[in-house]
């Protein structure tokens, strides 16, 4: 394989998501979808590690995408909880009359340092799918920006996947080719592909206390085998850690097609961005997209990653 260093990294937009560039709906719908599996698979909005949720006064969702995981939440805590959804854009902002009053959106850069208004506001601060947008340097920046709005023994819960440990069950040529694009494409970006394992350590060395995972959790697990761009982290400290093809049955199919499509997105966010890659050209990329859809379709692979979770404490 080529090695990505050798390519022209692609300049940097606003927002450095690369799936950014597709029309709203169709992104709304991708998100949601994930959003749904990921609750499924994990099991809940709001861990339970979060003591007393009912008596919450105030929580953000940093890098909030359409803003489904505070609107549900909402729904589950008392109205007196605020809760704010963030993002560097709000082209997928939810419409404010379909949304209770104590949910609201703002814009905010998380890369760049937060307002003072919003330090030590928040009991809990949740973010989710950054993976695929950080470089590798910015997740400490991340994790320092978001730590100054988070209350003295406030919790920060990081929802993440692994863009490296996407792989094609059972693994056939074009599925597995297709998988390999993520991880292929974060690290063209100065991502690292396995850039999870090192979030334990980021919130370790910015004041946060990590919480185990409860007993019968699945991340007594190894990891999978990888070859880390950077020093992984000695000890993960996953609070919940799905392995890719150990998903609920039930959440399969929908995972896996949905991934799919969002693959297929990047395939042609390559092809018109002229990114080199060893599998398919811009003139190809339809074969190859067409071939991926037949060799991922009823009855063929299917698509997964790693789901983990990591909470922190602030230190009081
Ligand atoms: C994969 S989506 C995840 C959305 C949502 N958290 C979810 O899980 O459904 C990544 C989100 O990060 C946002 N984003 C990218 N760069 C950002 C930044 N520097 N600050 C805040 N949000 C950012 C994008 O606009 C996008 O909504």
């Amino acid at each position: 394989m080529e090695d990505p260093k050798s390519v022209a990294p692609i300049s940097r937009s606003k927002s450095t998501y690369v799936v950014d560039f597709e029309p709203p709906e169709k992104e709304r719908i991708r998100l949601n979808t994930q959003h749904g599996v990921f609750v499924e698979n994990t099991g809940h909005l709001l861990p339970p590690a979060i003591p007393d949720h009912g008596n919450l006064n105030a929580v953000a969702d940093i890098a909030t995408g359409t803003g489904i995981w505070p609107t549900q939440l909402s729904e589950l805590l008392p109205s007196t909880v605020i809760l704010h959804g963030f993002d560097i854009t709000d082209r997928l902002f939810p419409d404010p009359s379909t949304i209770r009053k104590n949910v609201s959106f703002s814009l905010l850069n998380v890369l760049e340092p937060i307002s003072e208004t919003l330090y030590e506001k928040y009991d809990v601060v949740h973010i989710r799918g950054l993976s695929f947008v950080l470089k590798t340097e910015e997740w400490d920046v991340v994790v320092k920006n978001v730590a100054k709005i988070i209350k003295p023994g406030g919790y920060l819960v990081w929802n993440e996947t692994n863009p490296g440990s996407t792989q094609a069950i059972p693994p056939t040529k074009v599925a597995s080719q297709g998988a390999a694009l993520l991880g292929y494409m974060c690290k063209l970006r100065g991502g690292d592909p396995f850039c999870c394992n090192s979030i334990p350590n980021h919130l370790k060395n910015n004041g946060f206390v990590i919480i185990p995972p409860p007993v019968l959790n699945t991340s007594t697990r190894p990891i999978p085998e990888y070859a880390p761009v950077t020093t992984p982290a000695a000890d993960t400290r996953f609070y919940i850690h799905v392995v890719g093809g150990e998903f609920k049955p039930e959440t399969v199919e929908t995972w896996s097609r949905n991934y799919v499509s969002g693959l297929c997105s990047i395939v042609s966010y390559m092809a018109q961005n002229d990114v080199r890659n060893e599998w398919f050209t811009p003139e190809t990329a339809g074969e190859f997209v067409e071939e991926f859809l037949k060799e991922t379709g009823e009855g063929g692979s299917k698509i997964f990653f790693d789901l983990i979770t990591v909470i922190g404490r602030k230190k009081i």
